[in-house]
């Protein structure tokens, strides 16, 4: 099969005349900023595998593990910054009225970078909010206390970079802690509180489906951009094909070779870091970037 384009001129005068864009954002995006993708090196936690731990049975098997996986991403997240990739698509939002980004991401970087929110969908939810696991209806929004809750302070500790945290080393055993001692709804006062993430068997919020479903099906797509994504989790990942069918040229940004697999010569991949990549790619249009993401 005939390989995807590499020109970053060529991406520049594509972007420069497209008008409908659509992005899907993984994982990729935020590893400059130190956080740990699923799939990639270093995917256990202690000796679980994440994704196991992103599931409403784990949950009612073991809700203080699942709450210490989730304290510590939280730590991680509210302690890590926005990259210059963040800011690349947020400041592209801001120039191109016809973008969407989509992104898998729970971790608020993209909003911390100033993303539009009408122009960006938390597929997966957010790390921050806290919503009743009994599903009154009662969430808590963009909630930055770190500690989430007191019990759950051994997950928020700081370390020096060459010890590990106690919590991540798997013969250290988890802090006993009662679930009485985890957060619960204040409102129905009968659930505990869970992270406001979709996970594993759960349904994405409908609404946001359907209005994302009506942008993409609207008219022609130009570009799809696919960046920091193993595009291995649905229905997220189906959003390639769909744009795809809508006419889009296809643009991969990934370190990974493997990544550019089912990619055609009208489509471009760019292997590397999305927080060099990006800034690169839409220079043309949002200008040059400096190394903190202010542009010059
Ligand atoms: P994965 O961990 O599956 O994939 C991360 C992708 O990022 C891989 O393709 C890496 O090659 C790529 N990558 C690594 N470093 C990068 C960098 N610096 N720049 C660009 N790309 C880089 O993460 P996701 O695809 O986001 O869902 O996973 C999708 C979903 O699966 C997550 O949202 C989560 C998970 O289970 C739920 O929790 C529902």
């Amino acid at each position: 099969m005939m390989a995807a384009k590499t020109s970053i001129d060529e991406f520049k005068n594509l972007l420069n005349s497209s008008n409908r864009i659509l992005a899907l954002c993984g994982a990729g995006l935020s590893a400059a900023s130190g956080l740990p993708t699923f799939r990639g090196a270093g995917g256990l936690w202690r000796n679980y595998d994440p994704t196991s731990l992103a599931t409403p049975k784990a949950f009612q098997r073991d809700p203080v593990l699942v709450w210490f996986f989730y304290a510590w991403r939280r730590h991680l997240a509210l302690k890590a910054k926005p990259n210059r990739g963040h800011y690349a698509l947020a400041e592209l939002a801001k120039k191109k009225d016809n973008f969407l980004c989509l992104t898998q991401n729970v971790d608020g970087l993209s909003p911390r970078a100033g993303h539009p929110e009408s122009k960006l969908r938390l597929l997966h939810g957010s790390l921050l909010d806290n919503k009743c696991f009994n599903e009154c209806g009662y969430i808590d929004r963009n909630n930055l206390s770190d500690p989430v809750c007191p019990a759950l302070a051994p997950a928020a500790e700081d370390y020096p970079s060459h010890q590990t945290l106690p919590l991540l080393d798997p013969n250290v055993p988890v802090p006993s802690v009662k679930t009485e001692d985890i957060p619960h709804c204040p409102n129905c006062k009968t659930g505990l509180l869970r992270p406001g993430v979709v996970w594993f068997t759960e349904s994405l919020d409908g609404e946001m489906l359907s209005e994302v479903n009506d942008w993409v099906d609207q008219e022609r797509i130009d570009i799809m951009l696919v960046v920091g994504t193993a595009a291995s989790v649905y229905p997220a990942a189906g959003y390639t094909f769909k744009a795809r069918d809508k006419g889009a040229i296809v643009v991969v940004v990934n370190p990974d070779a493997d990544s550019s697999r089912g990619l055609t010569p009208r489509d471009f991949f760019f292997q590397g870091d999305a927080s060099e990549i990006l800034p690169q790619l839409f220079e043309g249009v949002i200008g040059k970037m400096d190394e903190y993401g202010n542009i010059l």
